[in-house]
């Protein structure tokens, strides 16, 4: 997404994959501990045989390491039930840039004692330590999930399907996602999926996962009927099969993989103010005009967080120079996130700024400095380069 363990110039490239044990599960409360190079797919497929979920959960993890999840902070699908892996992770261990195996593999939920120095890992991007083992607070797998996809008339009745949906839902919703019709066209042409509804110009996916199948279809069913009534949805489908309820998740899940398909990627991933998160979409529309083939909006609704997105035949320095830095003014400008969920990586280093003040990036300065003086540990990576 942004370049992050991609090497740029005379990079080392240092592989986790062969440290891939689960080394305990702890099935009273639902504690893996794991090195890092564990495919999340794999972890998800040994919690879930014992009863758990892993509290994350993204496009990618039939190939992803726990690892490289952890100090990337991934975000994914989960997030609106789970929370952010700053909460989840409960220790890990790294090597420092001096060699030093730093053990803070804790199990324990609560550990009060001083610097929680595991948060420094998480989310770092590799650029202070290695990390090669984490343990992880895997919530009980529910017993009963559903998914509704919808089509929504406009992206106001989008936002005010979100409302109703936690009112009337509650503690059921484990996720609430949007994509355009722009996306739903997307996946349809490149990757040939069928879509489940009539076409909308917006679409949601829902999903509730809870202990008890009726309790929750009668949830979901008034929530249904109300959105239905009032006009705020005009079309759906709601699945518990299993099958069914993959195949409407790979709706939104592989708009990614269907982008890339359609020709040059500019991607943005933004932290908005919800009511404002699809202005940026409509109004970059107009201001690239046939210039871009597709200009999309999806994302994380439920976390505030829009995966725009902009496809061109190929590489267009116009269309680069129509995009930045007018995407991140405008971000700025609401006291939104420059990086959501993809960290900074290569590509996004030098927009830090516009997230976070100058105080807070001298303090980043000064941990890197500390902990890898010699900067040897994901070097040209999360950190802007110095003049
Ligand atoms: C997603 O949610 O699909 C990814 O984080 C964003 C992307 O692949 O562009
Ligand atoms: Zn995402």
């Amino acid at each position: 997404m942004v370049g992050g363990s991609v090497p740029v110039f005379d990079e080392v490239i240092l592989s986790t994959a062969l440290m891939n044990q689960v080394i305990s599960f702890h099935d009273m409360s639902g504690t893996l501990v794991c090195q890092a190079g564990c495919v999340l797919e794999d972890l998800s497929r040994h919690v879930e045989e014992r009863g758990f979920v892993m509290p994350l959960d993204l496009g990618a993890k039939g190939s992803c390491h726990i690892g490289g999840n952890v100090a990337t902070n991934a975000g994914g699908l989960r997030f609106l039930r789970y929370g952010s892996l700053h909460g989840t992770v409960l220790g890990l261990e790294a090597v420092l840039a001096d060699g030093t195996v730093l053990n803070c593999l804790s199990t324990l939920r609560k550990d009060n004692t001083g610097y929680d120095l595991k948060q420094l890992f998480i989310g770092s991007e590799g650029t202070l330590g290695v990390i090669t083992a984490v343990s992880i607070l895997c919530p009980p797998k529910p017993r009963a999930v559903s998914v509704a996809f919808l089509g929504c008339p406009g992206f106001s009745e989008v936002l005010q399907t979100f409302t109703t949906c936690k009112g009337l839902l509650g503690e059921i919703l484990s996720a609430y996602e949007f994509m355009d019709a722009e996306c739903m066209w997307l996946v349809t042409h490149h990757l040939r999926l069928a879509s489940p509804v009539q076409e909308s110009p917006f679409y949601v996916l829902i999903e509730t996962s809870g202990s008890r199948a009726g309790h929750d279809a009668e949830k979901l069913n008034d929530f249904l009927e109300q959105v239905l009534s009032s006009g705020l949805v005009t079309d759906g489908t709601v699945a518990t099969d299993h099958l069914k309820v993959k195949a409407l998740w790979a709706l939104r899940e592989r708009i990614s993989e269907a982008l890339s398909r359609d020709g040059y990627v500019y991607k943005y991933d933004l932290s908005l103010p919800t009511e404002r998160l699809y202005d940026l979409v409509t109004d970059l529309r107009v201001r690239l005009g046939p210039r871009a083939k597709h200009v999309v909006g999806y994302g994380h609704l439920g976390d505030g967080n829009l995966h725009l997105n902009v496809t061109s035949e190929a590489f267009s320095p116009s269309v680069l120079g129509t995009l930045e830095p007018y995407v991140y003014e405008w971000t700025a400008e609401q006291r939104g996130s420059v990086s959501a969920e993809h960290g900074l990586g290569f590509k996004k280093r030098g927009v830090l700024g516009y997230s976070k003040p100058p105080e807070a990036l001298r303090l980043m300065r000064q941990l890197k400095a500390l902990l890898d003086p010699k900067g040897i540990l994901n070097p040209y990576k999360t950190l802007p380069a110095q003049a």
